[in-house]
């Protein structure tokens, strides 16, 4: 049986991502896809990636049938949490992939964002990485995206937290990212003439995404019982990619650690998780993660080094942040959500070369 789908804000790039994805789903069944700039234009007029695929046209929110099994949301944060309010009392699956029900917290959003439109709703909500919140994410109502900066630097840096294996206290995150990210509105930044051959650091203190790591972290570090004292020093960079986040963490080791207790911890952290791929591959010329293997998928390859010299660790992280950074663990949840297998519609390797 297929279940129902319709994407709000479809014209956007995580909208389009969201399209190709439910259109190889062999569960999801597309009613409606919304925009409003696009509303009566055919989807594959801006999405030429999906001709022979679709016939779809966009129409406006206006119109939307809120009788699907599931609606994705993919709007800028603020402009999405009035459009959960409206829906969710008729009871649909809601997946919301801006920042707006991210945070638990409304003052920590009010801080990073503004004043939250609907506080009351924070409780209902899920954040959506399944690697976090499996079983939440089962009986969920109300998921979130996830922050594409913030999954990568999460995904590498949980294991270590949870084994108690670093000063939590002293993480240093360090991310390049492809112009992608900015969305598909016109910005300077991403303009081809600013942007093309940069390497330009942003943000280089106070990203938004940085409250998302320490919540989630803070999350695992409590659960595992040590001290809710995770704090993330994070620094993000553009550079000259399309797709793609390669995130670099340092943290202080407690005690010197061997490479294969790292590797426990990481195994056993990802026993179940099977987006995760563990990459150190001293025999070969991507002997860690790169964005470029993981372009167009699911997975999140993360490998480390230990520092002989100083003690610390480093880990590497590479995803799509168009995919694993926002479409793709809103699919897995979706397939939580209806109690599929996580990997339906999913399980698919990139390219090479590319
Ligand atoms: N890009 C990424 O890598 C990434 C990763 C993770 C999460 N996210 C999050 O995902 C969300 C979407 O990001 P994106 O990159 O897809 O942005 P985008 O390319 O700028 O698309 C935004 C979409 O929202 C619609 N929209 C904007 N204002 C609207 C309004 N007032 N009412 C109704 N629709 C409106 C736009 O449609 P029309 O203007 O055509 O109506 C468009 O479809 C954001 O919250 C972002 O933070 C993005």
């Amino acid at each position: 049986m297929a279940y129902t789908v319709s994407i709000i804000g479809a014209s956007g790039y995580t909208g389009g991502e969201l399209m190709r994805w439910a259109l190889l789903h062999p569960e999801m069944q597309i009613a409606q896809v919304t925009s409003e700039r696009f509303a009566g234009t055919p989807v594959t007029k801006l999405n030429p990636n999906l001709r022979g695929f679709t016939q779809a046209e966009f129409v406006s929110s206006k119109q939307l049938n809120t009788d699907v099994d599931t609606l994705f949301l993919c709007l800028p944060h603020k402009v999405s949490a009035p459009f959960v309010k409206q829906y969710i009392e008729t009871g649909v699956k809601i997946i919301d992939l801006s920042a707006d029900f991210r945070l638990h917290d409304a003052r920590t959003y009010e801080k990073y964002y503004q004043p939250h439109p609907c506080p009351e709703l924070l409780p209902r909500a899920v954040y959506g990485l399944p690697e976090l919140h499996r079983e939440q994410i089962r009986g969920a109502q109300l998921v979130s995206g996830v922050g594409c900066l913030a999954s990568s630097v999460i995904l590498a840096t949980a294991p270590l937290v949870h084994a108690g294996l670093i000063d939590a206290s002293r993480i240093i995150a360090d991310s390049k990212i492809g112009s992608s990210a900015g969305g598909a509105a016109f910005d300077i930044s991403t303009h081809h003439p600013e942007r093309q051959g940069t390497v330009r650091a942003y943000k280089p203190t106070g990203h938004r995404h940085t409250a998302e790591m320490e919540q989630e972290l803070n999350e695992i570090a409590v659960g595992a019982g040590h001290p809710a004292n995770v704090s993330v020093g994070f620094s993000p960079h553009a550079v000259e990619m399309v797709r793609g986040i390669l995130s670099t963490i340092h943290a202080p080791v407690v005690r010197p650690l061997t490479d294969i207790e790292v590797w426990k911890a990481y195994r056993s952290f990802y026993a179940n998780s099977p987006f995760i791929r563990l990459v150190k591959d001293k025999g070969t010329l991507y002997r860690y993660p790169e964005p470029k293997p993981v372009a167009g998928t699911n997975f999140a390859d993360i490998g480390f080094e230990l520092d002989a010299t100083h003690p610390r660790i480093v880990v590497m992280s590479a995803i799509d942040n168009l995919v694993r950074g926002s479409a793709g663990p809103a699919i897995q949840c979706f397939n939580l959500m209806h109690g599929l297998d996580e990997k339906t519609g999913l399980w698919v390797p990139g390219f090479h070369p590319i």
